[in-house]
């Protein structure tokens, strides 16, 4: 039996404005399990950004409940949210938003320096680095990486706290094809060596990484498939699986 390690049970969010109301999660009861590398499908403005960050303290939601981690996030403060974010938690996005004034290297330790001793973080990134094979770039500066070098110098600081979710909105949405395949191999990898992963995108490249994809339509998730583990020896058939899934849910 898997661990679950995030449970909603009618969860809700709405915007209001004025008198009318939109209501992009409308009661949506989902258990995300550990190890899973979970991938949330939709089309654009379906609601993917928002129930990612409902489940990982991004946001409020405006109903139900979200258990994450055996606690109920909807119930605790901006200081137990914060915590919950620097130590069980961590978030990669599609702008990348390192620091530009460090170095690769820097950007991971600082945040790792918050959660634990200085000669231990050091290491840890030293390992990041070598595992990611960024070896080489951990001196540079952002702005003299590319893109895809970027996003994985952002993974391995989303990763130097030891997370249990790793949550991903798009991460390789602003990169190019041959960018996007070393970020999803790096994901891949890590989901591999046990960490769970939660995905929004809306690449099926990026699809076909996840054993498990749900998809999100007018409020209510209305796909739930569970995959068997990824295999690049199969891809094609996998992005085709996916495609014809997609394709049934009117995607
Ligand atoms: N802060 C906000 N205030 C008002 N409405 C919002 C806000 N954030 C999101 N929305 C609305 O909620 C809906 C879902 O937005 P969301 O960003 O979750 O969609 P998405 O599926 O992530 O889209 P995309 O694929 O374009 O990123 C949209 O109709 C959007 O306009
Ligand atoms: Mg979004």
């Amino acid at each position: 039996m898997k661990k679950c390690i995030i449970q909603t049970k009618d969860l809700c969010k709405s915007y209001i404005n004025g008198k009318s109301g939109n209501h992009v999660l409308k009661n949506i009861s989902v258990t995300f399990y550990e190890g899973d590398f979970t991938i949330i499908m939709g089309s654009s403005g379906s609601g993917k950004s928002t129930l990612l960050y409902s489940i990982s303290t991004m946001d409020k939601p405006t109903g139900g409940s979200v258990n994450l981690l055996g606690q109920d996030i909807t119930k605790i403060g901006e200081q137990e949210a914060a915590r919950i974010r620097n130590k069980e938690i961590s978030m990669v996005f599609q702008s990348i938003n390192l620091l530009p004034d460090l170095t690769a290297k820097e950007n991971v330790a600082y945040p790792g320096y918050r959660v634990g001793k200085k000669q231990e973080i050091n290491e840890k990134v030293d390992e990041l680095f070598a595992s990611f094979g960024l070896t080489d770039q951990s001196n540079k500066h952002p702005a003299e990486m590319s893109g895809g070098q970027q996003q994985r110098v952002a993974i391995a600081r989303a990763l130097v706290t030891s997370p249990k979710i790793l949550f991903a909105d798009e991460p390789t949405g602003a990169l190019n094809s041959s960018s996007s395949e070393q970020v999803l191999d790096l994901m891949t990898e890590i989901n591999e060596q046990g960490q769970s992963i939660i995905m929004v995108t809306h690449d099926i490249k990026a699809c076909a990484r996840g054993n498990r994809l749900l998809f999100l339509s007018d409020g209510h998730i209305t796909g739930d498939i569970t995959l068997g583990k990824y295999n690049p020896e199969e891809k094609k058939e996998r992005e085709e699986t996916i495609f014809q899934f997609l394709k049934e849910h009117n995607w």
